[in-house]
């Protein structure tokens, strides 16, 4: 297949454009690189060293044979977004190419803003593009379990079932999205299965959870393959940012009472739901929605089981309870549906000790390349954050 991967240089997108070249696609990566901007600006780095992108991709070739095609472009420029999907002519296109931090939607008016444009904008040109040059093309566009919130309800995948006075129908999920970073994913699913609907495209929105994990096999074949690795308060997930300060000896910064819950994966699982969405592409007119993620735990169960490793290692891990900086249930049901990329193929990696120890191993390799004032969470969901202003 060919496969353009928007926002391959990031996180997700470069384990998964190395993991779709390795398997034998023909692999193409649109990225404006801003977010190695938005790294300078707020003065924050990968705890790993992350080489540029024509380097990696030159190495990538070296080690393999493999080529990937590299255009840099904003997809909020529909010219230069077309001209590449045109060129490049995917079968498939995987969409990782947004700002995904919830803290940095959070920081202001104009941090909120710009989140949205450029989400939404960049999603609406894509849909444009496929309609009118690249009708058959699969979009499979990553959205985030925290579009659906945390309802007192189980969470379906995608749609749910209801019947009113009388009557019944299959709706998209009612969804109360935390931040001004997720509405951006609402609005985008909105988008998407509106285009679906009007024009018959086709597309898989994946509600991914959140990621932990930094290796898959492809980005450890070299160093200069290595894939980031976030720890600070805007763009570091929970359990990475855990791994990394039992690794320096700082408190894990459990948010408030801890209790919040949500789904979360593996690095390699997220390559391969994206590969399995791709392998078994949605019908032509339809909008399927897939949960994507392995397991379900609480703040304080991943902070239990970081200190449990990292006391194995001998470390010594202490949880200290900060002021929650977002709004957010801090106790609450939560039971979501993962079953469909099951169906489709997905062996899980879950939560082992030998992943806490691989994380933890690299964040001790590493750690004097940690900025300990990066640690603490910086942006209050309450008010604009003075230290932005
Ligand atoms: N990391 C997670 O835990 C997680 C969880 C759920 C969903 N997701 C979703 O997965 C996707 C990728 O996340 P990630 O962690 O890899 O993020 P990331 O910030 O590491 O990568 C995103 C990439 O997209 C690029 N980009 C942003 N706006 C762009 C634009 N307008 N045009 C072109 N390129 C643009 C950035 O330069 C960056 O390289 C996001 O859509 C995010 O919402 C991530």
């Amino acid at each position: 297949m060919r496969i353009l991967v928007l926002g391959g240089d990031g996180y997700c997108g470069w384990a998964t454009a190395l993991h779709l070249s390795q398997r034998g696609h023909d692999v193409g990566i649109l990225d404006s690189l801003i977010r190695r901007d938005w790294d300078r600006q707020l003065k924050i780095a990968s705890l790993t060293p992350i080489c540029g992108i024509e380097r990696r991709i030159a190495r990538w070739h070296e080690l393999t044979g493999h080529s990937i095609d590299l255009y840099v472009a904003d997809m909020c420029n529909h010219e230069a977004l077309e001209t590449a999907m045109v060129r490049f002519a995917p079968d498939a296109v995987v969409h990782f190419g947004e700002q995904r931090s919830a803290p940095y939607s959070m920081i202001g008016r104009k941090e909120a803003v710009f989140t949205q444009v450029n989400n939404v904008v960049g999603t609406l040109n894509l849909l444009y593009v496929i309609h009118e040059k690249l009708p058959d093309c699969h979009l499979v566009k990553l959205g985030t379990m925290g579009e659906y919130g945390t309802p007192n309800i189980d969470i379906e995948e995608g749609y749910l079932t209801i019947t009113h006075k009388g009557r019944t129908d299959t709706l998209l999920y009612p969804k109360q999205p935390g931040s001004y970073y997720h509405l951006s994913k609402v609005h985008d699913s909105h988008n998407i299965h509106f285009a679906c609907r009007i024009w018959g495209l086709r597309a898989t929105d994946l509600n991914q959870g959140v990621v932990y994990g930094v290796h898959t096999p492809e980005t450890t074949m070299d160093r200069t393959l290595v894939n980031r690795l976030d720890y600070d308060g805007i763009f570091g997930t929970v359990l990475n940012r855990f791994c990394i300060q039992a690794a320096i000896g700082h408190p894990l910064t459990v948010y408030g009472r801890g209790g919040q819950c949500r789904g979360f994966l593996d690095i390699r699982d997220t390559v391969r739901c994206v590969e399995l969405a791709l392998l078994n592409p949605a019908k032509a007119g339809e909008f399927r929605v897939l949960n994507q993620f392995t397991e379900q735990f609480t703040v304080n169960d991943l902070a239990q089981k970081v200190r449990q490793a990292g006391t194995e290692m001998g470390l010594d891990v202490e949880i200290e309870n900060v002021p929650n900086p977002r709004v957010e249930k801090e106790e609450h049901y939560y039971h979501a549906a993962n079953t469909k990329l099951l169906e489709l193929g997905l062996k899980p990696h879950c939560l082992s000790q030998s992943l806490l120890d691989s994380l933890l191993n690299v964040a001790i390799d590493y750690k004097d390349r940690v900025d300990e004032n990066m640690i603490p969470p910086r942006v209050s969901w309450r008010s604009c954050a003075p230290v932005f202003q």
